[in-house]
């Protein structure tokens, strides 16, 4: 259980305030998991979890899937240090196991212009699998226009930057417990 949960952040210099709390993000990632384990119920589904953004939300979900499963990790780059997306997707690291005819959950953290999804779901395709399902935690629905489909996503927010449960500012700010949202970006 994290504890570090304040109100309001301050993170290279920038102010966030709270935006989904440790209580929501635990409601909707054991609903999103109870549908995943009856989705894939006897199919043992390879969980590809997308470094370093989703590690914390793939490992909480994956603890509310309550069926035989596995995982793995890809790394791609895309945002750099900066609050918005550098258009540019690089790959840092593949998956190891072989999804030949497996049955794939692509985890993401969240989904903005969709780049970073397309991308993947393309480069994860020609390896195979028998399916493939994207879910994001976080998806940005206005700044998505990329063609990408999204099968389970936790919250659609605005478009605005966002922090903390796996997502970073410049690499801060992974640790945070809860969803802060940058203040200046506030109504
Ligand atoms: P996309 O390729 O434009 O959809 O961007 C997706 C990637 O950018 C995500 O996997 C995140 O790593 C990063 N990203 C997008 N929006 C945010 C944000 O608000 N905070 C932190 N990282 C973000
Ligand atoms: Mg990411």
């Amino acid at each position: 259980m994290s504890l570090y949960t304040p109100e309001t952040v301050e993170c290279n210099g920038e102010t966030f305030n709270i935006y989904l709390t440790k209580e929501e993000l635990e409601a909707r990632v054991a609903e999103l998991g109870t549908e995943l384990a009856e989705k894939y119920e006897g199919k043992n589904p390879i969980f590809i979890g997308v470094l370093n953004g989703a590690y914390i939300f793939l490992s909480d979900l994956m603890r509310q899937v309550d069926i035989s499963c596995e995982v793995d990790f890809l790394k791609l780059s895309s945002y750099g240090d900066e609050k918005v997306s550098s258009g540019e997707v690089t790959d840092l690291k593949d998956i190891d196991a072989d999804i030949e005819g497996r049955n794939v959950v692509l985890v993401e953290d969240i989904v903005d212009t969709g780049l970073s999804m397309k991308y993947l779901v393309d480069k994860l395709q020609k390896k195979g699998p028998a399916s493939i399902a994207t879910v994001t935690l976080l998806h940005k629905t206005e700044a998505t226009h990329h063609d990408v489909q999204l099968d389970y996503v936790g919250f659609q927010i605005p478009t605005l930057f966002v922090l903390g449960y796996g997502l970073d500012y410049a690499q801060e700010g992974r640790n945070l417990g809860q969803i802060y949202i940058l203040d200046s970006d506030k109504d």
